[in-house]
């Protein structure tokens, strides 16, 4: 990715209030050639749809439920009903969405305030498909609606949990301290600031002394679910993240799932991946 990968993720915040013009050709000819090139460590054959409402004759109805103002481009995300597939789709549209960032554009994950109907038609997604999240493209509007302001108190949009209980060191309630991280310090600290549905940061990382495992802590109601949605989204975010700044670091590492790393885990946490270094 040729931009500068700790200010666009610095840089990159929600954006539900859009000036209510178009995509620039070129803008969407920059942002469809990226898209085009977006792979992902899970080998997971990802679909990022581009879809506008306007420019047809007949404008598309795709609501989200007024959440999100004035904008008639979305991207929604495909994948196949495969293990890491939910992970592979939050790690490619997390990457799309930090471009666009770049080019100065507006991104909202969505995968609750839409109507998920109506866009699973247009995208045309399959029964052996899931489709977890669209999101907004845009122009931002110069400024943020009511009720935009309110979700983002509401979810304290602005502010992430501190490193204490998000990474652990060799077990699953020493804390890891920056000082303990040597080169991976920043890979961590952009993981951190990685959106996630209702700001929940449900991405945990035990660190030992050949890789890093990440896991999700899934709510009560998403136990019964298996393997929980959206959660699993976040988590494929947080690693696109990490995984920018790592390669920008030019460290040396893959992802790959080991055995499942759960015996002793806190209840709710589930392992995903890892990334092994070297
Ligand atoms: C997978 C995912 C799903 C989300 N779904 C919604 C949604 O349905 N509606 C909404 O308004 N925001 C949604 N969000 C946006 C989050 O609320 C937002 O990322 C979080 O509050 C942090 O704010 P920030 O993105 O400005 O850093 C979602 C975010 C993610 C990553």
């Amino acid at each position: 990715m040729d931009f500068p990968i700790r200010e666009t993720i610095e840089k990159r915040h929600s954006v539900r209030t859009y000036a209510p013009r178009p995509l620039s050709e070129e803008d969407k000819e920059k942002l469809l050639r990226c898209r085009d090139g977006i792979t992902n460590p899970f080998g997971i054959p990802v679909t990022i749809h581009l879809i506008e409402t306007e420019s047809a004759e007949q404008p598309k109805k795709l609501g989200t439920y007024g959440v999100i103002k004035g904008a008639g481009s979305f991207l929604g995300v495909v994948v196949p009903q495969a293990l890491l597939g939910l992970e592979a789709a939050g790690y490619a549209m997390e990457e799309l969405v930090l471009y666009a960032t770049h080019l100065g554009l507006g991104t909202c994950w969505l995968a609750a305030t839409l109507n998920r109907e109506a866009f699973t038609q247009e995208m045309q997604v399959r029964d052996d498909e899931w489709m977890p999240a669209i999101s907004p493209v845009g122009y931002p509007a110069e400024k943020r609606s009511l009720q935009e302001r309110m979700m983002r108190g509401t979810m304290k949009s602005s502010q992430r949990k501190p490193w204490k209980e998000l990474f652990f060191h060799e077990d699953f309630s020493t804390p890891l301290i920056p000082e303990r991280v040597g080169d991976y310090v920043e890979a961590l600290e952009l993981l951190r600031l990685a959106p996630s549905a209702t700001n929940a940061q449900p991405w945990r990382v035990v660190m030992d002394h050949a890789a890093f495992h990440f896991y999700a802590v899934v709510g009560k109601a998403a136990l019964a679910e298996n393997p929980p949605a959206i959660q699993r989204v976040d988590t494929g975010i947080a690693a696109c993240h990490f995984h920018l700044a790592v390669k920008e670091k030019d460290l040396a590492g893959h992802f790959e799932r080991q055995e499942p790393r759960s015996s002793g885990a806190p209840e709710g946490w589930r392992y995903l991946f890892s990334w092994v270094k070297g």
